[in-house]
């Protein structure tokens, strides 16, 4: 066998045996199979795409490269969740203390974000002492006591995606539907849980752009489930407008906070709670509608931010310490109307030159930084209107971010 031949099939369009993935895939992983014959191959996947079974042996061959968590020593069902990466995407600090709290195991573990995506590691790391890594032991016993973890993802769980992902990143194959499959799919199978619940990003500030792209994926992940015994879900949402109001690491954990204590209604809050009763539903095998009624419930009552706060101690952040710059910046409107557009990408943009995410691996991130926006879709505004406020350690210039709203003039009623 040799790559050569395997990257020729692939551009004919034909499909490759179990035999030539593993030889091409953990050839790379041995550093035997260079890098651009890889991003070759990994193009030609981009272009051609994949047959159901290249998909299920590929994703067999990605768990098979690294160990896998066996959850069945913690009691009760487990339910994990996985965001395909969004901009201001807190919602794993809502959706799991609602979840726990409401007596379903939540095992999740994250990863960091990388350009314009933020990732739900570096958003804990703005708590002061939170511990975001975790031996195996300290995992489940968190997970039996409290019934709820988010931690790193350790090395040792599907290396290959991390070798491939990053070569993604930097070839222009990151969207390919097959290849996010794979790469999804095979973190939450090795990671254990009994159910997964997958919410499915579309938008400008999306890695997927088109709905259905969205379908497709969601359809093949839910195969690849079905394949492995395992019950996925996935819920697709909407991320042309930033989620929430706040972009940046210890903003969104503040924000996060404001809705599990019932003060935010927004369509964080809405997202959230979609996907709480999808976990719930799924958790206790009850309908949609009966989960809603016990999330709604879990923020009234005060117990899934009582859990929020006893995960944080219980991984020895202290919210009290928490920083968010002081230094603000009021950006405003230039023209009056009503505002029809908050661009995801472009706050994103503004929020990572503010120092909130990287841009390169060597990148450090300000965790006090970002971005709130004061209005909405919908708002009407006056020239001299606040839209939004940058938290900031730097100097800014506040031009690039009025160009994500788009301001347009009131109809007159006549
Ligand atoms: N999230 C992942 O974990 N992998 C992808 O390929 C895309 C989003």
């Amino acid at each position: 066998m040799n790559i050569l031949d395997i990257i020729d099939k692939k551009r004919n369009d034909l499909e490759l045996s179990y035999e030539e993935l593993e030889y091409a895939f953990n050839g790379f992983l041995k550093e035997e199979v260079k890098d651009y014959q890889m991003s070759s191959l990994l193009m030609a996947i981009t272009i051609n795409g994949m047959s159901d079974r290249e998909v299920f042996d590929l994703t067999d061959i990605f768990i098979k490269s690294g160990e896998t968590l066996d959850l069945s020593v913690v009691d009760g069902i487990k339910v994990d969740k996985h965001s395909t990466g969004g901009v201001g995407d807190k919602t794993t600090l809502v959706v799991a203390p609602i979840v726990a709290s409401l007596g379903i195991k939540v095992p999740k573990m994250s990863g960091r974000g990388l350009g314009y995506t933020g990732g739900t590691i570096d958003k804990l790391e703005s708590i002061p002492g939170f511990k975001v890594d975790l031996s195996l032991e300290e995992f489940l016993k968190e997970l039996s006591e409290i019934g709820m973890v988010v931690c790193a993802q350790t090395e040792k769980l599907v290396p290959l995606d991390k070798a491939i992902y990053s070569l993604r990143d930097v070839t222009g194959t990151v969207s390919s539907i097959p290849l996010i499959a794979v790469s999804i799919m095979s973190k939450k199978i090795a990671s254990g849980a009994d159910k997964i619940l997958i919410d499915i990003k579309v938008g400008s500030g999306a890695l997927i752009k088109d709905e259905n792209d969205a379908k497709l994926l969601k359809d093949l992940m839910v195969r690849i489930g079905d394949k492995y015994n395992k019950e996925v879900r996935c819920v697709i949402s909407d991320m042309n407008i930033p989620l929430g109001m706040c972009v940046g690491n210890a903003l969104e954990v503040a924000e996060a906070e404001l809705i599990l204590e019932g003060q935010i209604r927004n369509n964080l809050y809405d997202l959230c709670i979609e996907l709480a009763s999808n976990m719930v539903s799924m958790g206790k095998g009850i309908s949609i509608i009966e989960a809603r009624g016990e999330v709604e419930n879990a923020i009234a009552d005060g117990s899934a931010l009582e859990k929020f706060i006893q995960f944080i101690e219980y991984q020895k952040g202290s919210l009290d310490d928490m920083v968010i710059s002081e230094k603000t910046i009021e950006v405003v409107a230039e023209k009056a109307g009503i505002i029809t557009k908050i661009d995801a990408y472009k706050v994103s943009e503004v929020s990572c030159k503010l120092g909130a995410g990287k841009l390169t691996l060597e990148d450090t991130i300000d965790t006090t930084v970002g971005v709130r926006l004061d209005k909405q879709i919908g708002d009407t505004v006056e020239i001299g209107d606040v839209l939004c406020t940058l938290f900031t350690n730097k100097v800014a210039d506040s031009f690039e971010i009025v160009k994500a709203f788009t301001i347009e003039d009131v109809e007159e009623d006549n």
